[in-house]
């Protein structure tokens, strides 16, 4: 059995090689409005009785909590341009948690959560089950309307950088 340090440096830079697409988990409600950027965000089924995605995030966030309290989020995958966007709620801008939403164009949707402006596509989700594993929580949403944008190109990030997809010619 390798040591427990050397297991998470591996699991962590083996994880790293997968580039994933970029979101930001917005909420709001009487629980407060929060967003934090997600590379968690899967998609579930089509074919439920509604659509249904899952994100995780780690119990210490101010938006778990929100989620949790608001019971609805939205999925918002980010655009391409939008690293900065995915910065500013991964908290690695100057700007303070409280004024994030300041510094976005944002709508509230159907149910009455955020949607990004610009994000290539808007997930808004009732919170149908949450899962506490240890250090994250795995919250399960009924999405209740999709909001697409005319950027079709998802910003991924992997290797410990942002990036964007590009077709390979395969013959
Ligand atoms: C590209 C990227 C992906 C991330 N994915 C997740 C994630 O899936 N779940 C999570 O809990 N944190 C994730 N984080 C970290 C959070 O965004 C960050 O720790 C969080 O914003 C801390 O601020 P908060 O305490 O205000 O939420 C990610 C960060 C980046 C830059």
């Amino acid at each position: 059995m390798p040591e427990i340090a050397d297991l998470r440096a591996a699991f962590v830079e083996g994880m790293s090689r997968a580039s994933t697409f970029v979101a930001v988990a917005t909420t709001n409600g009487e629980g407060g409005r929060a967003g934090v950027t997600v590379s968690s965000l899967t998609s579930v089924s089509a074919d439920g009785e509604q659509p249904s995605l899952l994100v995780c995030i780690n119990r210490q966030s101010p938006a778990a909590t929100a989620i949790l309290l608001n019971q609805a989020f939205c999925a918002n995958l980010l655009a391409e341009d939008q690293q900065e966007i995915a910065n500013l709620f991964a908290g690695r801008s100057t700007t303070e948690r409280g004024e994030r939403f300041d510094r976005v164009n944002w709508t509230a949707g159907d149910i009455g959560q955020p949607l990004l402006a610009g994000a290539t596509a808007s997930f808004e989700c009732r919170l149908a089950t949450a899962l506490l594993w240890e250090t994250h929580h795995i919250f399960v949403g009924r999405v209740s309307a999709v909001r697409l944008s005319d950027n079709g190109s998802a910003l991924l990030y992997g290797q410990r950088a942002y990036r964007r997809a590009i077709h390979l010619d395969v013959k």
